[in-house]
């Protein structure tokens, strides 16, 4: 398994990526509706290549395939974090989770924060994020619940 960072021509895998974390892993926890609004199959390719760009995520690859992608803003906030829906739980999202904290160690981005689905909460919780807020943002006109998490990072000492 290789993480390293997004380069042009990765934004199709990513969409696939994105797309199948959502419609086979997500399913389980919102319905077809709230699925389809969040990850509709009419996606304008150019906003989403743009999307990416923007975000610069670190990119999962296995055997040359890419199978999970996760940004770190400056800011500390999470924007997109997936794993591909055919190939969960196998430690793809807990290596691009240590990526990230490395990144922010490096960076000295002192709290990680992320609006979590509630599909990825027990993940996200699992690796030391709490929950300061639940949220019903609306995708498309259709409410897709999450959770704004937290995670405050180090030890600052007071002077
Ligand atoms: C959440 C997600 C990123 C996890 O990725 P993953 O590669 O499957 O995670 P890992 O294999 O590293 O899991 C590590 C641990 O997290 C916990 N975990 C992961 N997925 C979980 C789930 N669906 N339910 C409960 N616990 C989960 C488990 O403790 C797991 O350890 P275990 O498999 O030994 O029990 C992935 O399932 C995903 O993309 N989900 C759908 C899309 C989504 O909601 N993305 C987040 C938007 S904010």
């Amino acid at each position: 398994m290789l993480v390293r960072r997004f380069r042009l021509g990765d934004e199709h895998a990513l969409w696939r990526v994105f797309h199948s974390a959502i419609h086979l892993i997500a399913i389980r926890d919102y319905t077809s509706d709230q699925v389809r609004a969040w990850a509709p199959e009419d996606i304008d390719p150019t906003l989403w290549r743009q999307r990416m760009e923007a975000i610069n995520p670190f990119v999962a690859e296995h055997d040359g395939q890419i199978v999970g992608y996760a940004d770190l803003q400056p800011t500390g906030y999470i924007d997109h974090f997936f794993v591909s829906g055919h190939h969960p739980r196998q430690g793809i999202g807990s290596l691009l989770m240590a990526t990230l904290h490395n990144e922010a160690h490096d960076h000295e981005v002192r709290e990680l924060t992320s609006d979590v689905s509630l599909t990825a909460q027990p993940f996200f919780a699992r690796h030391g994020f709490v929950v300061v807020e639940h949220r019903t943002p609306a995708q498309q006109g259709v409410v897709v619940p999450n959770a704004r998490m937290r995670k405050a990072l180090g030890n600052t000492v007071e002077a």
